[in-house]
């Protein structure tokens, strides 16, 4: 039996959570987004503000279609405001027990037919969905960074996935304008199981000191036709991200050695150099967000 998708929740705005919040509101849908403390929920509010506020400078959406999309989003702290949402979006960081806390807890607020739905890029959704009491209503929905911009979404569907909840999320996906494709539950699924070995072995050139961050960038840019080089994009991910990432895949994909994050990630990880988001990673930035300076 199909559901009415309307009214969607999103946990966790952060870099990925935030542009899901923009995707849902710029196509028509309402969103409750939810974090955990005012000052995150700040933050992800300013994403989302800054975000739309630059498309309509550019002249991609008019004043009204702004306002419209702002009148769509309602923040909030906690999750008791989720209790009416046909879906939840967990966006949270890629930890497992932290996500089995909060299906736990979507389990309680949810209601009954909700779809609880997670971003992992990962971690094990079957794991996930144990942690609540309806697993045959739990599923992946995999977005790309940055969310309003990237056209895939992975739907993961585990062994007890509803046949009807992956049909409504596939049907939600193409009122989003995006192209899914369903897989299994397994680590890194297709695109990150794909991507991410490619993107270690670019950091273990730079380590090595086999050539520089703007060769490695330039060579797979103008080499490859990739719209971003290695280095750059591991920026856009987010360091700690990319490290989560590569250190779950290696332990869930059968050690793997080309998934054994190399030190050097750990390292910039330690030392709080995440990236675009703070500013400094393989490159430095004017500020979180903003473009390459050196
Ligand atoms: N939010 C919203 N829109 C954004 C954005 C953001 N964070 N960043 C860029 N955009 C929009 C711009 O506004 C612009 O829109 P317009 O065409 O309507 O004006 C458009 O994207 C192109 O942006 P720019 O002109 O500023 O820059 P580029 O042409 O260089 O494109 C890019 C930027 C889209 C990020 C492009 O470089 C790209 O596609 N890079 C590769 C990204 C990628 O591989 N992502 C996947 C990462 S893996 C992942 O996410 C999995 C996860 O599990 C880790």
């Amino acid at each position: 039996m199909s559901r009415e998708i309307n009214t969607v929740g999103v946990v966790g705005l952060g870099t990925m959570g935030a542009g899901i919040v923009e995707v849902f509101a710029r196509s028509g849908i309402d969103v409750v987004a939810v974090e955990v403390a005012e000052a995150a929920l700040d933050r992800g509010q300013a994403t989302l503000v800054g975000s739309i506020d630059r498309a309509v400078a550019k002249g991609k959406l008019t004043p009204e279609e702004r306002d419209e999309i702002f009148a769509r989003v309602g923040f909030a702290v906690g999750f008791e405001a989720l209790h009416d949402v046909d879906l939840v979006i967990e966006a949270v960081p890629e930890q497992l027990p932290l996500k089995q806390r909060i299906f736990a807890e979507l389990d309680r607020v949810c209601k009954p037919d909700a779809i609880l739905a997670t971003n992992t890029s990962s971690l094990s959704v079957t794991e996930i969905s144990v942690a609540t009491s309806r697993p045959n209503q739990v599923i992946g929905v995999h977005f790309f960074n940055p969310a309003p911009v990237m056209k895939l979404v992975e739907i993961v569907r585990t062994v007890v996935t509803a046949a009807d909840v992956v049909a409504d999320v596939e049907a939600l996906c193409a009122r989003l304008g995006k192209t899914d494709v369903t897989i299994n539950d397994r680590a890194g699924f297709i695109a990150n199981a794909l991507l991410f070995g490619y993107l270690n072995q670019a950091v273990s050139m730079l380590e090595a000191r086999y050539a520089t961050r703007e060769d490695i960038d330039a060579a797979m840019r103008l080499g490859c036709g990739l719209p971003m080089g290695p280095l750059a994009l591991m920026d856009l991910i987010g360091i700690d991200t990319a490290y989560e990432i590569l250190d779950t895949m290696y332990r869930r994909g059968g050690r793997d050695r080309r998934h054994a994050p190399v030190p050097l990630i750990k390292q910039m990880v330690t030392a709080g150099l995440l990236g675009r988001k703070t500013g400094r990673g393989f490159y430095t930035y004017e500020g979180p967000g903003s473009p390459k300076v050196v």
